[in-house]
This record gives C-alpha cells, sequence and structure tokens, in this order.
C-alpha cells in the first residue's frame, strides 16, 4: 500500500533549480496537493550548503509547520565557473573533490538528519535526487570522478539512515531517486539540451513514482520511471 495518502503536503528543498522549479508548478497544480513549500539559498528561511548551520535553522522554521508526506531535495551540483567534471585522474583536486562532497554528500545528509522528522509518522516518502553515475556498479566509462563519488556517498547515507529509520518511523521511507538526464543548467554543458528531456516530464514521472511508494521501498535507488538500480 503506498504511505502517501492522498490529499498531501509537499516541501521541495533547491526550489529554484531547474528540476526544483518544475516540482514546485507541477505540485502547485496537482489536485491532490494541498500546499507545496519550497525553499532554497534566496528564500525564507533559506538554506546554503556552503553554511550548513542554514540546514538546522531552515528545519527549525518548518517544525511548527503541519509535518509533510511528501519531501524532495534536488540541490545538487555538477560543475561552477571554476571547474568542470574531471576526465582523468590528473584531473583530481582537493577544491573540486571537497565542494562535491559538502554540496552533493553532506549537506544533502544533514538535511536528512534533521528534516526526516519533518515527515508525517503516519506515511511520508523524502526523496534525495541521486544520479545514475553514482552507481558503482554501472560505472564502464570512468571520469566524473567527483561528481560519481559524492552521489555513491549520498547513497550509502540514504540506504543507511534508512535502516535506522524503519525502527524510529516505520511509516517513512527514504529515497534514492535518479531523474534521467533533463535539460537543465546542471547538463548543459554536457549536451543536456539536446539528449535530456524537458523538466516538466521527468517531474511527472518521478511523482508518480514517488506517491506509489511502500514502506518496504525504503532505502532503494530509483529511477524516474520506477526502476531500481543498481548500488
Ligand atoms: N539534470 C540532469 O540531467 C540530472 C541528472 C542526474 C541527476 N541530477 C540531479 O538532480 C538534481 C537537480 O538538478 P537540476 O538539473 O535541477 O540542476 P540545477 O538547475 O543546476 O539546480 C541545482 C539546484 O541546486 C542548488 N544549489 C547548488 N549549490 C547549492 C548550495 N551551495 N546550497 C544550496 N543549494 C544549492 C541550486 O540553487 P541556486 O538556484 O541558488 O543556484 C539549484 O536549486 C541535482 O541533485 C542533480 O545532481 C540531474
Amino acid at each position: 500500500m503506498p504511505l502517501i495518502s492522498k490529499p498531501f503536503r509537499a516541501l521541495i528543498i533547491g526550489s529554484s533549480g531547474t528540476i526544483g522549479t518544475a516540482f514546485i508548478n507541477l505540485l502547485n497544480s496537482y489536485d491532490q496537493c494541498l500546499d507545496v513549500i519550497g525553499i532554497n539559498r534566496h528564500s525564507v528561511p533559506s538554506i546554503n550548503y556552503l553554511y550548513p548551520e542554514t540546514i538546522q535553522q531552515a528545519f527549525e522554521t518548518l517544525n511548527n509547520k503541519e509535518p509533510f508526506q511528501l519531501i524532495i531535495n534536488t540541490i545538487g551540483v555538477l560543475h561552477t565557473e571554476n571547474w568542470l567534471p574531471e576526465k582523468r585522474l590528473k584531473d583530481l583536486n582537493e577544491v573540486q573533490l571537497s565542494q562535491q562532497f559538502l554540496i552533493n554528500s553532506i549537506g544533502p545528509a544533514l538535511t536528512i538528519k534533521y528534516f526526516s522528522n519533518l515527515l508525517d509518522r503516519e506515511g511520508g516518502v523524502y526523496a534525495t535526487l541521486s544520479a545514475k553515475v553514482g552507481s558503482i556498479s554501472d560505472n564502464r566509462l570512468g571520469g566524473w570522478f567527483s561528481y560519481r563519488a559524492s552521489k555513491a556517498a549520498l547513497n550509502m547515507i540514504i540506504k543507511t539512515a534508512s535502516i535506522e529509520l524503519k525502527r524510529t518511523q516505520p511509516n517513512s521511507a527514504l529515497i534514492a531517486l535518479h531523474p534521467g538526464t533533463v535539460k537543465s543548467n546542471l547538463s548543459r554543458p554536457f549536451n543536456g539540451e539536446r539528449i535530456g528531456r524537458e523538466p516538466e516530464a521527468a517531474c511527472q514521472d518521478m511523482l508518480s513514482v514517488l506517491l506509489n511508494v511502500e514502506r518496504e521501498e525504503s532505502g532503494s535507488f530509483k529511477s524516474y520511471n520506477g526502476d531500481d538500480l543498481p548500488w
């Protein structure tokens, strides 16, 4: 039986991004969604992974509100104006590795630590956007060291936290969710506009998956089409 019973309340973390914005628009027009709240670096409260204390501060503000049945964290980074994904071992550097781990692993981990407490104890799903390239067993091409490794670390955090939540919040599911290749700022330098899907279509697919997540599926790594991905 799906954990989310309708109607539901939703929280989108990273609501300023391409996929975050598309989720906000979709949920605002979805008649079973009673309310959707978005937070990002510029919202009130704000959340900025370069300042990890903002995670707890945002949690404390939202903790006064009614619980959420659906939480989706879309925050992530693949490139900045200072660096692109590494092509080979000699490109590895401490700055890029640190920033990728801070934004793709540490920030989302601390967000799960606090924000899982905002889930409705009677039924809630919390998805964090991961990436198929974070799959260790599916890695055939190499490259993109720090992005791959930071998403693999995120996946392990989600899996480990899900085991604890099975005891403490048995009606909550934690999911690592791959959105597919989506046209966005993140994918643009890598042919995203040509090979990617529209964010609206990707979010529609991901919402269908999340609204059907069952208790036993907590701790899984899912694709936008519902397939389970290899770790
Ligand atoms: N697009 C794809 O093809 C694809 C494929 C696989 C996985 N993903 C994953 O999907 C998620 C969303 O990607 P997207 O395509 O929507 O990318 P995007 O448009 O670049 O959005 C990225 C989001 O992350 C936020 N962000 C970046 N650094 C941050 C920080 N230090 N603190 C707080 N927020 C920060 C951005 O905030 P600002 O607006 O303030 O910059 C924005 O809201 C990411 O986790 C990505 O790894 C995407």
